[in-house]
């Protein structure tokens, strides 16, 4: 990770990755489950949203969930604690250099973390790298530039493009769920599938309308309102009716559309 980790590790910051984790179980997690017995490595594990329901889903499977962030280990941990789940090991590391053996896990498992690495391409050659012949990868990206919205809002949209733009200043790229496919397609797998993973959020979701378009994607956007004007990118006004736009869409006519990505290849070589 280069620079500063965009979305930061603040308490508000891991509640709005739980509301998103808990928002999406189904779309994202509906078709990954992994055999008793098999191991599996978590890349960027956070305070563990993605962990509980990982560990959960599978509860025969040994995971090991990695991420740079101490605390974040810290508080993931204390959730596994918490859910009553034994299944998971934790460790501190960073994706560019994991103190694992070559082919030492079955699977790989990686979500919204990409998007934060400037070289995305080298961390998916070391993670495939760690998978036996045979094993799998899955990765899950958003990608910010997929956002629309009902009523349609310029200004929304600028605050959006402040988001993008800090992140990439960070290192990153918020646009990376539409280059899954080429990234995953140039390492060592056979097989890549990637699919896209729509939200679409009406009133007639409420729970969508208030732990997606609210709480994950509004929160993310309103969480960048300082360091966007500081870096001279928005006028405050500007920002402030941007987010006021995106809060539009939750009231009964509003709709959001969201759409990430979910990718699964096979470590070449079976
Ligand atoms: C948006 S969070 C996603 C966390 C979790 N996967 C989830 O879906 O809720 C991105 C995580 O990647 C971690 N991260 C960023 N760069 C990393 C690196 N080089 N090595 C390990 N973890 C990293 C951050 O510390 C952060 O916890």
């Amino acid at each position: 990770m280069t620079g500063t980790y965009v979305h930061g590790y603040r308490p508000r910051e891991n509640e709005r990755l739980h509301d998103q984790a808990g928002t999406l179980v189904d779309l994202l997690h509906s078709d990954t489950a992994y055999p008793a017995g098999s191991t599996v490595l978590e890349a960027g594990c956070g305070v563990g949203a993605q962990t509980v329901t990982l560990a959960r889903r599978s509860p025969q499977a040994r995971f090991t969930s990695v991420d740079i962030s101490a605390d974040s280990i810290a508080e993931a941990a204390r959730r596994i604690d918490r859910a009553g789940l034994a299944n998971v090991e934790f460790g501190q590391a960073d994706i560019l250099a994991l103190p694992y053996d070559a082919e030492s896990f079955d699977h790989v498992f990686v979500c919204f973390v990409l998007e934060h690495l400037a070289r995305p391409a080298d961390a998916l050659a070391i993670l495939t790298g760690l998978l036996r012949p045979g094993g799998t990868i899955t990765v899950i990206e958003g990608d910010h530039g997929s956002t629309y919205f009902h009523p349609h809002d310029p200004d929304a949209h600028a605050a959006i493009r402040c988001q993008i733009e800090l992140q990439a200043r960070a290192g990153g790229d918020a646009l990376v769920g539409r280059q899954l496919y080429p990234l995953m397609a140039a390492a060592d797998l056979d097989g890549v599938q990637v699919g896209p993973r729509m939200v679409y959020v009406d009133s007639s979701r409420p729970e969508l309308v208030d732990g997606f378009t609210r709480k994950t994607f509004t929160a993310m956007i309103e969480g960048v309102r300082d360091p966007a004007i500081a870096a001279g990118l928005i006028e405050p006004p500007r920002f402030d009716a941007g987010v006021r736009a995106l809060h539009r869409t939750t009231e009964e006519d509003g709709v959001f559309c969201y759409t990430f990505f979910k990718g699964v290849g096979e470590k070449r070589g079976t």
